[in-house]
Parts: C-alpha cells; sequence; structure tokens
C-alpha cells in the first residue's frame, strides 16, 4: 500500500466521523451560519498553516496551498470587520517535527478540497455568491484535481520509510480528530450532531 492509501484506510472512519458530526448543510443554511463555520475554519488554518509552512520549507509546494488570505476575505465580504476577524479564537498551537509530520497534517486541509467542491458549489447556489464570499471552498477550482495528484505524488515519496509513514499517519489522523473538536466546540455558534 502506498503511504496515500494508507493514509486514506487510516483516517476513512474519522473522515465519516466529520462529515456527520459536521451537519454542513444545516450550518450553511444561512449566511450568518456560513459565516460562523467560516470563522472556525480561520482559527484552525491560522494555527496550522504556519507551522506546516515552517516544516516543509518548500514555498513553491506550499504556497498556492495556503487559504488562510482567503478565509479572511470572504468573511471581510460577508461583512465581518477587520478587528473582529483579527481577534478570532485559536486552537492550541501545533508544530510539526519535520515534512513527513506536515504531509500527514497537509493531507487534512488539501484532502478538504475536494469534498469542499460540492459544499462550495451548494453554498454558491443557496446564497448566490461566485467569487467573493467564496474564495475558501473554491480553494484551487479547476485545479483541484491537478493539485490533488501533486499533493498524493509529494506524499508518496515518503512511502517505504518507516518512520516518515509512521509521523504522516499519526498527523493525519491527529488533525481530522482536531478539527472535528475544533469544528464542533461549543462555542462554535452551531451544534454538532453527535459523532
Ligand atoms: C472539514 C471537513 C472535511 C475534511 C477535513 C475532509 C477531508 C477529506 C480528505 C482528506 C479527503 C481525501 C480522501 C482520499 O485520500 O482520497 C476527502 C475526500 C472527499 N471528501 Fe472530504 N473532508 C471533509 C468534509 C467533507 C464533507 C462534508 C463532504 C461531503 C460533501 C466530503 C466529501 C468528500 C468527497 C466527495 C471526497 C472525494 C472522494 C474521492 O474522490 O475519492 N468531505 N475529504
Amino acid at each position: 500500500m502506498s503511504l496515500h492509501q494508507r493514509l486514506r484506510a487510516a483516517t476513512a472512519s474519522s473522515h465519516q466521523g466529520l462529515e456527520d458530526a459536521l451537519d454542513w448543510r444545516a450550518r450553511v443554511a444561512t449566511l450568518p451560519g456560513y459565516r460562523a463555520l467560516l470563522a472556525r475554519f480561520h482559527g484552525f488554518h491560522a494555527a496550522y498553516e504556519p507551522a506546516i509552512g515552517l516544516a516543509l520549507a518548500d514555498e513553491a509546494f506550499w504556497g498556492p496551498r495556503r487559504r488562510f488570505a482567503a478565509l479572511a476575505a470572504d468573511l471581510a465580504h460577508l461583512g465581518m470587520p477587520d478587528a473582529e476577524i483579527a481577534t478570532l479564537p485559536l486552537p492550541s498551537a501545533v508544530t510539526f517535527a519535520d515534512e513527513a509530520a506536515a504531509m500527514g497534517a497537509l493531507y487534512v486541509l488539501e484532502g478538504s478540497t475536494l469534498g469542499g467542491q460540492v459544499i462550495g458549489r451548494h453554498i454558491g447556489a443557496v446564497h448566490g455568491l461566485t467569487q467573493a464570499g467564496l474564495a475558501y471552498y473554491r480553494a484551487h477550482g479547476r485545479q483541484t484535481g491537478v493539485m490533488w495528484n501533486a499533493f498524493r505524488a509529494r506524499l508518496d515519496r515518503l512511502s517505504g520509510d518507516p518512520e516518515a509513514e509512521a509521523a504522516a499517519l499519526a498527523t493525519g489522523t491527529a488533525t481530522f480528530d482536531a478539527l472535528r473538536i475544533w469544528l464542533c466546540a461549543p462555542d462554535s455558534s452551531a451544534a454538532c450532531g453527535a459523532g
């Protein structure tokens, strides 16, 4: 099994758990609900993106995968004042010891751009958004498949190195769990279902 296949298998139940708990259709049904969900993602990306970028130390690969600025732009478009965006809550800081650990965490964030295409189309249709206000979910847009394939190719360069595989699997599952807990926290202004 390639590292990607192992990561996918190891996190399949976490993905299902997150999908079930998130109840995204209900949360994005209103603009305030959608904005509150983006605010939670903003906090998560604020904590994870610098740590991933530092450990990867490869701006050409990492730069186009940052989505923090898209979150801030969407929130501003949806009427959140800059001062409020700047003081949104953050989860605990994380650090990644090496490239493999960072790739495990990035697997979760990059993977979310796949299902995010479905969610983004739904939000666009419900709220009449096309570009502005939808940048986070549009993410790589038409390049989604290309970006995902390039991500997987880099991930699978770590295949066969037991230490790297263990590190990526550990951070992949931990990141899924951390994201579920963060998105479903009591102060996320929306109830998450069981899971
Ligand atoms: C923030 C929440 C989510 C995260 C972090 C996440 C993460 C991921 C990851 C890591 C993958 C890649 C799986 C692989 O290795 O092939 C993926 C794929 C996918 N996810 Fe999610 N996901 C999330 C929410 C959702 C939701 C709510 C849906 C439901 C619409 C969804 C639908 C999908 C679909 C359709 C794929 C593509 C499966 C494929 O083409 O094989 N995801 N997601």
